[in-house]
């Protein structure tokens, strides 16, 4: 069988899988790093994904590749295919003005409102637009921050992309003249109705569910849309060839030979639709990413548009819609406990299961990075109920895992509210592994919990789409192919309220 590989394009690294494209088998995998940082020059990711493809032995063997990436990054580039400036990532928040102000001015069509009322009304016009109502993550705010903020840099602006829309360009053989093969041609950048689903400019439901771009939004926040935008894939729509000199060959399914003619390139996706193909969710499944950022994820026909802003209606890679709540304080509120406990993840983890639930009564509001879902861009985190008992160790490190998995619950009850169905409950990301976040998680969350084995869950779900893309190319019915995913550890619900309930008598305080 052909080998594919899945690319994924993170905040923090690069990582590739090289799978069996029947079976799925993990054949060969390489990562490399990426700087720290919420705007970053994306030489760095080129550079990542060169060594990460030279650690996974080379790519030349692949028959398809596709990337999945962190979504919502403003990757802005001038006519010569030159990044303006650095890319200002999801996990930026200094576009949280812009947001605001674009949320009242679509709000503003009855101006007898009030502009609490105007406020309502903007957020709900923006969810039925296009599924979300803005906060900084969302492209549409960045670029409203860059026209006021940086008007040069606006005035320079060319195209639009994605990372993974900027990455799959670049593996193409595009880009500015001198360092790629082809060069600058902007009208060749493509994404995926996933990644394009969370710019805040793209309406995926539109022309009944075909999706549009909604340029006059892209006008609204930046002042004009002449503007190249990459044009957006099927889910299982091929993306032309990757340039023979970084990934692949053309092989003759026949003869199993090849020649040098590039890979055949998927549309790739967003990273939490990446792993929602990965993991093969349909409608009723739940998976909870604990990483970076902390996603509570479910597949559901058709998108809500919660005016609320607690979910974000974006589309799946397989022509569903994928609904998110995304927290910013995931896998770093541990590290903080870490750091303040001076432990590694093991002792945490011991010293989080030796306090009883609840930690009497010492209750982290977990808002470290300001918070997106709810929308607190500017909280900060709180520790209430301190007392000479709860000054333990063992109480800390249980409020800081309990303050962390209560932030998705208040995730998975806006799901709730939205009509979706909540039937099972898959665990991923770094943070899924330790055993306290697992346990205490069946005691806040009140459901039977399933850990997938570790894996590179995004990487895999570009794979995957590879594999699809392949498949399709000569038979355009063939759906996902089925690899299975192995669950390592299987939880029951073990509810205990007085969690959530402390947290939420805390967790509005001196909130303006
Ligand atoms: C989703 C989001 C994050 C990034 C992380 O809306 O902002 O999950 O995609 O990579």
């Amino acid at each position: 069988m052909p080998l594919v590989a899945g690319v994924d394009t993170s905040t923090q690294s690069c990582k590739i899988v090289v799978r069996d494209a029947g079976t799925g088998r993990l054949v060969r995998s390489g990562a490399a790093r990426h700087p720290d940082g919420t705007s970053v020059d994306p030489r760095h990711w080129w550079d990542a994904f060169l060594a990460a493809a030279r650690d996974a032995g080379g790519l030349d063997d692949v028959a398809a590749l596709a990337v999945g990436g962190q979504q919502h990054g403003l990757v802005a580039l001038d006519a010569e295919g030159r990044v303006v400036r650095d890319a200002i990532l999801w996990n930026d928040t200094r576009s949280a003005p812009a947001a605001e102000d674009l949320v009242r001015e679509l709000g503003d069509g009855d101006p007898s409102t009030g502009s609490g009322q105007r406020r309502e009304a903007g957020a709900q016009a923006w969810a039925d637009a296009v599924g979300s109502v803005l906060v900084a993550s969302l492209t549409v705010t960045k670029l409203r921050w860059l026209r006021d903020a940086e008007p040069g840099n606006a005035a320079r602006v060319a195209a639009v992309a994605l990372p993974h829309d900027w990455l799959t360009w670049r593996i193409a053989g595009y880009g500015p003249e001198g360092e790629s093969p082809l060069g600058p041609q902007l009208d060749a950048l493509v994404t995926d109705r996933s990644d394009a689903s969370g710019t805040g400019y793209y309406d995926a439901e539109a022309d009944g569910g075909a999706g549009a771009y909604r340029r006059d939004l892209l006008r609204l926040a930046f002042g004009r849309d002449d503007v190249v935008l990459p044009r957006v894939l099927g889910p299982a729509e091929p993306a032309g060839r990757a340039h023979a000199s970084h990934a692949g060959r053309d092989v003759d399914p026949s003869t199993g030979s090849g020649r040098r003619a590039g890979a055949l390139l998927g549309p790739g996706a967003g990273d939490n639709a990446a792993a929602a193909l990965a993991l093969g969710m349909g409608p009723g499944d739940i998976a909870i990413s604990i990483g970076t950022s902390g996603v509570v994820s479910a597949v559901a026909p058709r998108r809500t548009a919660d005016g609320s802003g607690a979910i974000n209606g974006f589309a799946d890679a397989t022509g569903n819609a994928l609904m998110l709540a995304v927290t910013l304080n995931a896998a770093r509120v541990l590290d903080a406990a870490r750091a303040v406990l001076d432990v590694d993840v093991h002792e945490l983890a011991d010293l989080a299961l030796a306090a009883p639930p609840g930690a009497d009564g010492l209750v982290l509001v977990p808002y470290l990075e300001g918070e997106r879902t709810p929308n607190r861009p500017d909280a900060t985190g709180t520790l209430h109920g301190v007392r000479l008992a709860t000054s333990t160790r063992e109480h800390l490190a249980r409020a800081y895992v309990e303050g962390m998995l209560c932030g998705l619950a208040d995730g998975l009850d806006a799901l709730r509210a939205q009509g979706v169905p909540v039937e099972r409950v898959s665990l991923i990301g770094g943070a899924a592994q330790s055993p306290a976040v697992q346990r205490i998680a069946t005691q806040v969350f009140g459901l039977p919990i399933g850990v997938p084995e570790p894996g590179e869950y995004v990487a895999d779900g570009a794979a995957r789409q590879a594999a699809w893309v392949l498949a399709a190319a000569t038979d355009r019915a063939a759906g996902p192919p089925s690899w299975s995913t192995t669950i390592a550890a299987t939880l029951d619900a073990d509810l205990q309220p007085l969690v959530r309930e402390q947290y939420a008598a805390v967790r509005d305080l001196g909130v303006r």
